[in-house]
C-alpha cells in the first residue's frame, strides 16, 4: 500500500493542470450552466444535447496541445450539472455513446492523455438538474433520492472501473445536500478500493450539520456554502488563490472571465495574467488548474491555444522554477516580482524589468554561490552583504516577453534574516525599531 505522501508526490511536482469543461452546452456558447441560468426548457435542451455531435474532437490533438502548453495533468468534465455523460454509461442513455456521436469521449481522452505522458483526472457533478429528486432531496422524496444516489454511486464506479488508472476524481455540485445525504464516506471507501492511488478533491458535501455554516472559511465560491474540507485529499479554491497550510490545494481559474464552458464573444485574459496565476500558486505552495471551454465542434479556441503556447514556451526555459518547487516567499520581493524555491535554489521571477543593470534583494541570510539569468543562461556577477544581495550586469532589454527568471544557487536552503522572515504588516513590529532609529532629522 502506498503512503499518502507517495501517492500525492506527483501532484505537487506537477503544479500545472488543465481543466476542460466540455459538453452539449458548448453549442449555446454561454457557459456550462446555460440550462439553469436561462431557465431553458428541459426537453428542448435534451433534444439539442442528443443531437450534439462534435465531429472535430480529436483527443490526441488536445493532448498534444496540453503537452506543448506545459500542463502536467488534466481534468475533463465526464458529467456536468446538466447530467449529459461523455462516456458509455450503462446507467443511462443520455450519453455521447448512445446519442449522436456514438463515441466514448472519456475513453478517447484518457487514452490520448495517458499516451502523451499526462496524468488524467475526471470531473463528476453530483448534481443532475434533470432529476426532480436532486432538487427535492431525501427529506421530501426519500425513495427518489435513494434511486438517484444509487445512480450517482454506480456511475462513479463505472468511471473508476472501465478506464484503467485514474489519477484524480474531481467532484462538484454537492449543494445543497450533505455528505450524509450523498453517503460520501461510503463513496470515498469505494473509490479508494477501486483506485488506491487516486486523489479526491474536497467537494463531497458537508460531513455534519455543524460544519454547515455559510460564513465558514470553507465556503468556497462554486463549492457551495459549507462544502466539506474534511473529506478528500486537496482543497479547491475557486477564482482565488489562497494557500491552505494543512493540505494540498489547487486553485481553479478561468482563462476568460467567469464561465467555465465555451462562451462566444469572450474576452480572454492575457498570457502574462495567466502565467502570473501559475507563479502565484507555486510561490504559495499550490497548483493551478487552468480552464478551457472547448467549442461545440470539439476544438480549443484559438485564443486559448495562443496563450498556452506562450506559457508553454516560457515553461520550457523556466520550468525548473515551477515544477516541483516549494513555496518561495523567502524575502520581501514584491517590488520586483515573486519567488519560488527548490532545494538550495531560490528563483526570482521578475515582473518589473526596469532596464537598470542592478537588481537588489534584501534580507537573504543564506550565502549565494552563483547567480544565473535562466532566461539567457548568463551568469550574473553579484555582491552580498549582511542585508543586501546586489545582482549586476543585467541586460537593459527585458530578455523575455513573459517574466525573466534569476536562479540564485545558495550554500543551503534559502532562508531570510530574522527581521525579514515576516512580511510588512505581520510579525513583531518592534523588530524594526532600530532600523527606524537610524533616521536623523
Ligand atoms: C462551480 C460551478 C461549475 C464549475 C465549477 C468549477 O462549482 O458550479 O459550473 O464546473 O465551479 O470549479
Amino acid at each position: 500500500m502506498t503512503s499518502a505522501q507517495d501517492k500525492s508526490e506527483w501532484f505537487s511536482e506537477a503544479r500545472y493542470g488543465l481543466f476542460m469543461h466540455w459538453g452539449p452546452y458548448a453549442g449555446y456558447g454561454r457557459g456550462e450552466q446555460v440550462l439553469f441560468r436561462e431557465h431553458l426548457d428541459q426537453n428542448d435542451y435534451a433534444q439539442v444535447a442528443r443531437a450534439w455531435n462534435p465531429a472535430r474532437f480529436n483527443a490526441t490533438a488536445w493532448a498534444d496541445q496540453a503537452r506543448r502548453g506545459g500542463f502536467r495533468y488534466a481534468i475533463l468534465t465526464a458529467r456536468h450539472h446538466d447530467g449529459y455523460c461523455l462516456w458509455n454509461s450503462s446507467a443511462t442513455r443520455y450519453t455521447a455513446a448512445a446519442q449522436a456521436p456514438g463515441r466514448d469521449f472519456v475513453r478517447e481522452y484518457v487514452e490520448a492523455f495517458r499516451a502523451a505522458g499526462l496524468r488524467v483526472g475526471l470531473y463528476y457533478s453530483l448534481a443532475d438538474w434533470r432529476i426532480p429528486a436532486y432538487w427535492d432531496g431525501p427529506a421530501k422524496d426519500p425513495g427518489g433520492w435513494e434511486r438517484f444516489r444509487d445512480y450517482v454511486h454506480a456511475q462513479v464506479r463505472e468511471l473508476l472501473t472501465h478506464y484503467g488508472k485514474i489519477d484524480v476524481i474531481w467532484f462538484d455540485g454537492a449543494w445543497p445536500h450533505t455528505a450524509l445525504d450523498w453517503r460520501s464516506v461510503e463513496l470515498v471507501q469505494m473509490i479508494r478500493q477501486l483506485q488506491p492511488d487516486i486523489l479526491i478533491n474536497n467537494r463531497l458535501g458537508t460531513p455534519s450539520a455543524a460544519a454547515q455554516n455559510p460564513s465558514s472559511p470553507n465556503a468556497d465560491g462554486g463549492a457551495g456554502p459549507g462544502e466539506s474540507r474534511e473529506l478528500g485529499d486537496f482543497g479547491t479554491p475557486e477564482h482565488h488563490i489562497t494557500a491552505d497550510s494543512n493540505r494540498l490545494w489547487e486553485s481553479c481559474q478561468v482563462s476568460t472571465w467567469r464561465l467555465w464552458g465555451y462562451a462566444r464573444g469572450e474576452r480572454w485574459r492575457p498570457a502574462d495574467v495567466m502565467l502570473d496565476m501559475l507563479v502565484e500558486c507555486a510561490s504559495k505552495g499550490g497548483n493551478l488548474l487552468m480552464n478551457v471551454g472547448p467549442t461545440a465542434e470539439g476544438e480549443f479556441p484559438p485564443e486559448f491555444v495562443e496563450r498556452t503556447e506562450q506559457i508553454g514556451q516560457w515553461l520550457h526555459t523556466h520550468g525548473e522554477a515551477i515544477y516541483g518547487s516549494e513555496s518561495g516567499e523567502v524575502c520581501e520581493f514584491i517590488t520586483r516580482g515573486r519567488q519560488t524555491r527548490k532545494g538550495n535554489n531560490l528563483y526570482l521571477i521578475v515582473r518589473f524589468w526596469d532596464g537598470r543593470p542592478e537588481l537588489s534583494l534584501a534580507g537573504l541570510q543564506t550565502r549565494v554561490l552563483r547567480a544565473v539569468l535562466l532566461t539567457t543562461g548568463q551568469e550574473l556577477a553579484f555582491e552580498q552583504s549582511e542585508d543586501q544581495l546586489i545582482l549586476k550586469g543585467l541586460p537593459t532589454e527585458r530578455p523575455s516577453a513573459l517574466f525573466p527568471v534569476i536562479r540564485l544557487e545558495c550554500d543551503g536552503r534559502p532562508a531570510a534574516r530574522p527581521w525579514a522572515v515576516d512580511r510588512l504588516w505581520s510579525g513583531d513590529a518592534s523588530r524594526m525599531t532600530d532600523w527606524a532609529r537610524a533616521y536623523r532629522e
